[in-house]
């Protein structure tokens, strides 16, 4: 070897060992959420999912779908429970270290995935419900999806869609100064029925639009596009939901869809007298409230989530509802994800779920509801056949089957208030 090619080699060694040392004495910091996290996201070498809970497994009419895929974990790969559903053909599983986590895989048929997947893109991702989009751009009325359709079918309909900051940089005091990115690690109260008058009140000013964003077009900015609001609005900034802009109701389709979920599960044998860990919740003042969810459960915000296939969502709980307890009813569509759950801190090692098209999870009671989880992988490849046009599909889908290539949606769905409860009339008394 020349003196300049060992001179090389010799410097990459000493670095690549320094880098390895700093990173396992960083990785003695991690806490085991993070650990599993970086263990999921890598993409050389792939990630090893024999220890990642995959129910689709159990299920004949799906092999065509898990093999199609080419990602596989295993179906016993932490202990389930099958619980008996009413009024639906699916199945439901529980698990004896998650109290309150309901997978009911497959609950959703081919047909109505298709359906949500259009709602989602074209009916909802418009005013006036709000998308991160809207923050940085001057979006017009039909939404991003509807502009970029009507551009495909005719060019001469293409649009630039003007930044807000050209229009409003002098107003820019306004503006929340805002890091880029739809989560930060805010450290937000969580919201009860004793502070919620005081985080009704606080004003919430609108996240700062980038003074960089240009004029782009709806083929641009689709695969920027990362959540539509549901329902109540969400103040990402303060990680509070802004009751001062008013609610919007949740679309019947989804609402159907959550309430038909909840009624499904036998909630006695999740959280009833036999239903072993999960007998000693606290519940708090109220006492268990699961015998009532028939009545009581009213879904009133959420999210829609679009993740490209390098996206994530980083490990976080969900506590800006007042409802504690009541259960989060979460879709999925589209390419396939690991979800992980785990306890009240980081530190509590999360369970590994694999999460395929179709699959509804509902997280509930006092430990699940407030549980650390996020989603460290969308695993490409993945859209299952029946996401693809048909002869019988209208050239339309064609569009929808090429923008879900990418992508995994999740729609998010919540209950902030008891059912009946107006804050309004609330702040009133
Ligand atoms: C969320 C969330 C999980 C998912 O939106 O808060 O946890 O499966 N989503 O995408
Ligand atoms: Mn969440």
């Amino acid at each position: 070897m020349d003196p300049a090619s060992y001179k090389k080699a010799r410097r990459h060694f000493l670095k690549s060992t320094r880098d390895r040392d700093n990173s396992a004495a960083h990785s003695s910091d991690w806490s085991p959420f993070r650990v599993a996290e970086k263990r999921f996201k890598s993409k050389f070498p792939p990630p090893d999912l024999s220890n990642v809970l995959d129910l689709a497994l159990l299920d004949p009419q799906r092999i065509h779908e898990i093999n199609a895929g080419g990602w596989a974990g295993r179906p016993d790969a932490f202990p389930t429970r099958r619980i008996n559903l009413f009024d639906s053909d699916a199945k439901g599983y529980i698990f004896p270290h998650i109290p309150g986590l309901v997978v009911l895989p497959s609950f959703l048929s081919h047909q109505k995935q298709k359906d949500l997947v259009e709602w989602s893109l074209s009916e909802h991702s418009k005013q006036p419900n709000e998308t991160n989009l809207d923050i940085h751009y001057i979006l017009p009325p039909e939404g991003v999806w509807n502009a970029y359709v009507a551009a495909k079918s005719d060019p001469s309909l293409d649009l630039h869609i003007p930044p807000k900051s050209s229009v409003v940089l002098d107003a820019f005091e306004q503006y929340q100064e805002q890091e880029s990115g739809p989560r930060q690690l805010i450290n937000n109260t969580p919201a009860d029925s004793d502070n919620f008058d005081s985080l009704h009140n606080v004003p919430k000013l609108p996240a700062a639009p980038s003074p960089t964003a240009h004029p782009s077009s709806p083929a641009t900015l689709l695969p920027k596009l990362r959540w539509a609001n549901i329902g109540w609005f969400y103040h990402w900034g303060t990680k509070q939901y802004d009751f001062t802009k008013g609610k919007i109701a949740v679309h019947s389709t989804i609402r159907d869809i959550c309430k038909h979920a909840v009624r499904a599960a036998d909630w006695n044998q999740v959280f009833g007298n036999d239903s072993g860990d999960a007998g000693d919740l606290d519940w708090g003042e109220n006492g268990p409230e699961w015998m009532d969810w028939n009545e009581t459960y009213e879904p009133d915000a959420g999210i829609v989530n679009f993740y490209q296939t390098k996206d994530t969502l980083m490990a976080h709980v969900d506590r800006s509802e007042v409802c504690a307890t009541s259960p989060l009813v979460s879709i999925s569509l589209g390419n396939a994800a690991i979800f992980l759950i785990g306890g009240p801190t980081r530190d509590t090692e999360p369970s590994p779920i694999l999460l395929r098209s179709g699959d509804v999870v509902i997280m509930s009671g006092p430990a699940c509801r407030r549980s650390y989880h996020g989603v460290p992988r969308i695993l490409e490849n993945t859209l299952p056949s029946h996401m693809l046009s048909t002869d019988e599909d209208q050239r339309e889908w064609e569009l929808y089957e090429q923008y879900m290539k990418t992508t995994r949606i999740n729609i998010n769905v919540r209950q902030v208030f008891p059912k009946g409860f107006a804050p309004q009339q609330h702040v009133d008394i």
